[in-house]
């Protein structure tokens, strides 16, 4: 069993207090609980649908309610509730809620039930707009969907979001619940008018099956038991549908794959890697390959705790040793040599943005995809979808819940498999590099050959040797502040120095640049993003070079920032915040740019109506209101070339 399940099925037992007092009777409940399939579906719909009271019918009817619980829900459902003398089941689950809301707060509830025969795991999701990240989490380990609307309404623009999202996460199977039938009068007609809405709605949507169940999630009627008001629907109940849809086992049946987690080497004897198998199955005689170096060996052992195992299969965490001395270190991906993952470092992907902060194209994050992650961008935005009606959008960047067609470009090749094939090894996610957040997830399409084919040509004249014959340590000054603060100013006056030193440089200045190679750019959040993107680049080739570059940009956001750091050595970025107050630049307004600003003339200016977000560790820091501009350039050349106390200018 996996671990997943072994949790759901301890969380029930919890909630079973006889059960749980009588060691024989438990350990007879749980070889039985473990012999039944498991089904993960996602529940889609808002309260208004019913879908609060559709959960609670199906865990009431399994009987998993605390019966003190069950109690304390009649009294409450008579001084709260909207149903009457009848139990409000949606009051229950409420009240489940806020017991889960004391934990961790996580916007997806998991559930666990059990029929006989069946177990099951729900997804709960909250269904407004703003909640696709939510979907998105809770859709993407489940088999199944259950769609809910209001058979007063039909189909309505939300279901046809939920449908497109979950068709999107791979989602195979979905079933529609018309609920409140009994608001209509169960009428027939009404019913076969959404079900043949519904049909039209998803027919493009790679669905296997497709259920519509008319219900009424306050009375039951098919729900778990069978409606005698409905005699003109011939299908399943819900639970019937639930319990005996095929789902088909997908991972176990894909290709083997494992991601190797860490390499265990306790003494020069063992070397086993570790990982959970992401899908397929292995045994010991199987040929396996190093997905990124095309090493094959053979699995000799399959190690765990308990002894050695025949073989081993998806969700199992296990640890291999293969019969051969190949190299594999973490992040690897071990797979079956019949049937290899791609490797490549760009790709097509669907991407579902689930930050405040918006995605920008060409802004760099980490990427993580199984056990593997790397810095990866957005090289391209092909089009937004718009989840409501499908409609393609251009777009310059992706705000929270927006989801898009992308190009992916990362540091280094990573092996996976497109996310139609396999959404274990076909998904992603990516990392904001400064507060470590998920702020997006993904679905690979396909590898894109682009860069496959262009190789790093080997040049023998390298850095080092064009460094040495200037007599110099190549490095970026990249100074940074607000319009106006004077980072051109002292830039120029350090360049100046420098020359007079001997040292080679090229000063790389914003507005310059920006009548150049970034002639196309203006000034929205995407395009500095992209404006520092191509001078961290440039400057990475200046140093490259062998020279001394200095670079003096806004250049507003620290991730960028960041990037333009990490694209040179280690030692070879310096900072220089120029520092002066946003009072100060607009007092000297050298360009009549803030007085242009503030009349509304200019939009997106820096520190008006565009963030400045000044660096927090910058090796420089320059308060220009204290110190002098020689000083402040003095102290600059001082860091690149050191105390020579007889330089002069
Ligand atoms: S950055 O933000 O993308 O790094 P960059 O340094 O290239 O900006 O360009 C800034 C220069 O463009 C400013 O010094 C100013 O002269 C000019 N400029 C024009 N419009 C704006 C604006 N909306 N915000 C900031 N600077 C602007």
């Amino acid at each position: 069993m996996n671990m997943k399940a072994t949790v759901a099925v301890a969380q029930e037992i919890r909630a079973d207090v006889p059960l749980a007092h009588d060691p024989v009777a438990f350990a007879a409940y749980l070889d039985a609980q473990e012999k039944k399939s498991l089904l993960r579906f996602l529940t889609c719909g808002s309260v208004d649908d019913g879908k609060s009271t559709l959960i609670g019918r199906l865990l009431y009817d399994s009987k998993l309610v605390f019966e003190d619980h069950l109690f304390t829900l009649a009294k409450d459902s008579r001084r709260h509730g909207t149903t009457g003398e009848e139990v409000d089941l949606a009051l229950l689950l409420d009240g489940l809620e806020a017991e889960r809301e004391q934990g961790i707060t996580i916007d997806v509830a998991y559930r666990f039930f059990t029929t006989e025969k069946r177990k099951f795991i729900v997804a709960d999701t909250p269904g407004h707009e703003q909640y696709t990240r939510n979907m998105a989490t809770g859709a993407s380990t489940s088999d199944l969907a259950v769609l809910l609307v209001d058979a007063r309404y039909g189909i309505v623009t939300q279901t046809r979001r939920h449908a497109f999202i979950v068709s999107l996460l791979g989602i195979r199977h979905v079933v529609l619940a018309v609920n409140k039938i009994d608001l209509v009068g169960f009428d027939a007609a009404v019913y076969d008018r959404i079900r043949a809405e519904f049909e039209t709605l998803t027919a493009g949507f790679g669905f296997e099956t497709r259920a519509a169940i008319p219900l009424s999630a306050r009375y039951g009627d098919n729900v778990t038991g069978r409606s005698e008001r409905m005699p003109w629907y011939q299908g399943p109940t819900l639970i019937e549908h639930l319990e005996t849809v095929e789902v088909a086992e997908r991972l176990g049946d894909k290709p083997f794959r494992m991601a190797v987690q860490w390499v265990n080497r306790p003494n020069l004897d063992f070397r086993g890697f570790s990982g959970t198998i992401a899908s397929g199955r292995v045994a010991p005689g199987d040929r396996v390959v190093v997905a990124k170096s095309g090493k094959v060996s053979t699995v000799a052992r399959i190690v765990t705790y308990d002894g050695d195992l025949p073989e081993a299969g998806t969700g199992e965490a296990v640890t291999l040793t293969l019969a051969d001395e190949i190299d594999i270190s973490r992040g690897d991906v071990l797979a079956a040599v019949d049937a290899r993952p791609e490797v490549a470092d760009q790709f097509a992907a669907r991407l579902v943005w689930m930050s405040e902060e918006p995605l920008y194209p060409g802004r760099s994050y980490l990427l993580k995809c199984g056990s593997k992650t790397v810095t990866a961008n957005v090289t391209e935005l092909k089009h937004k979808i718009d989840v409501n009606t499908l409609a393609h959008q251009p777009a310059k960047d992706l705000q929270l819940n927006e989801v898009a067609v992308v190009n992916v470009a990362l540091s280094e090749p990573i092996a996976f498999d497109p996310y139609a094939e396999n959404r274990e090894t076909g998904a992603f996610i990516l990392i904001d590099r400064l507060s470590n957040a998920t702020v997006g997830a993904g679905m690979i399409d396909f590898a894109l050959r682009r860069a496959t084919n262009v190789h790093w040509q080997s040049i023998d004249v390298d850095k080092q040797s064009r460094a040495n014959l200037k007599n110099q340590q190549p490095a970026v000054v990249w100074f940074t502040g607000l319009s106006g603060s004077g980072k051109s100013t002292i830039a120029n006056v350090v360049e100046k120095k420098l020359h007079a030193l001997g040292m080679h440089t090229y000063l790389l200045d914003g507005d310059n640049v920006r009548h150049g190679l970034n002639r196309d750019l203006g000034f929205t959040e995407a395009d500095r993003v992209e404006n520092i993107r191509r001078v961290g680049e440039v400057a990475k080739l200046f140093v490259d070079a062998g020279l001394i570059v200095l670079v003096s940009f806004i250049s507003p956001f620290r991730a960028e920032r960041q990037m333009a750091r990490d694209l040179v050595g280690e030692g070879e970025f310096v900072e220089v915040f120029v520092d002066t107050p946003l009072e100060e630049c607009e007092r000297r307004d050298v360009k009549g740019l803030y007085a242009k600003a503030r009349s509304g003339a200019l939009k997106n200016f820096t520190g008006i109506d565009s963030p400045y977000e000044a660096p927090e560790n910058p090796e420089i820091h320059i308060r220009t209101l204290d110190v002098d501009l020689e000083a402040a350039a003095d102290r600059v050349v001082r860091r690149l070339v050191g105390d020579t106390p007889d330089w002069q200018i």
